[in-house]
């Protein structure tokens, strides 16, 4: 499978000199579900941000299926979909329908196909049931999952959740975790940052470890996680199903 995803020797240094990538390369596969774990302050976030172009390089370069965000962000905000750690700040709609309809109505789509984005995305995160409820009143998972139905309703080819079970209850966790699955079984690439690998590594292709604005280690989940605490990442306990034994659903 070819990289949807290229990193180059990334660097990124913000306005007060803090160094928050310092030369990152990796390369993510087409439908693969890679999960970036590492402990707070170790870049997760900035590199996200690098993909569609919230961030733009100090040196280094980013490619997604050939587009460099810094020089088209509006083709890569449609290749990479980002769902953010504060969901809140993410829902804009008056129903949850209107919420996932938003951003195909941007598109400037015609109504049966943001019609029929809007039924999908409600679907595979379990919302249909809830579509004329007001987002306010919807539970944290509920809240999490209508973000990312909102972020699926584009169709992205990359879908990028930056810690997204975060502050959610064990049916939170599952739900959101479904959804991702469904996902890369549709043949989409996920990457999903973390610091609990307990609840998703089983469902990973691949493992990224940072430290300090670098990846310290990337590789299968099995062989890299000998190296999660060198990196302030929890070592889960394994059980007799091993890595794939490290997943909520189970
Ligand atoms: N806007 C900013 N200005 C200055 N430093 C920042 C900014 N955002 C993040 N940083 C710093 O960059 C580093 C990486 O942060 P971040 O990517 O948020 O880490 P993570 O997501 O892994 O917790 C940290 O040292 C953080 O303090
Ligand atoms: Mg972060």
């Amino acid at each position: 499978m070819p990289s949807v995803i290229a990193i180059d020797r990334l660097s990124h240094r913000f306005a007060d000199g803090t160094w928050g990538l310092r030369e990152v390369s990796l390369a993510v596969e087409e439908g693969s579900f890679v999960v970036i774990a590492g402990e707070n302050g170790s870049g997760k976030t900035t590199l996200l941000r690098h993909l569609n172009a919230l961030l733009r390089p100090t040196a280094g370069s980013v490619r997604v299926a050939g587009v460099d965000p810094a020089r088209e962000p509006l083709r890569a905000r449609l290749l990479v979909g980002m769902l953010f750690q504060d969901a809140e700040s993410q829902i804009v709609g008056e129903t949850v329908r209107e919420d996932v309809a938003f951003g195909p109505e941007n598109l400037g789509l015609p109504r049966p196909e943001i019609e029929r984005r809007v039924a999908a995305a409600l679907g595979r995160t379990g919302l249909a049931h809830l579509a004329d409820r007001r987002p306010h009143l919807l539970s944290g998972g509920e809240k999490r999952r209508l973000t990312l139905a909102g972020v699926l309703a584009m169709e992205p080819r990359v879908v990028v959740c930056d810690e997204p079970f975060s502050s959610l209850d064990y049916a939170g966790v599952r739900g959101v975790l479904e959804a991702l699955i469904s996902l890369q079984g549709e043949g989409r690439t996920v990457i999903v940052t973390t610091h609990d690998l307990d609840k998703v590594l089983g469902h990973a292709d691949r493992l990224v470890l940072m430290r300090e604005g670098r990846v310290f280690r990337e590789g299968r989940p099995e062989e890299a996680l000998a190296s999660a605490g060198e990196c302030g990442v929890k070592r889960p306990v394994l059980d007799s199903r091993g890595v794939r034994g490290l997943t909520w659903l189970s």
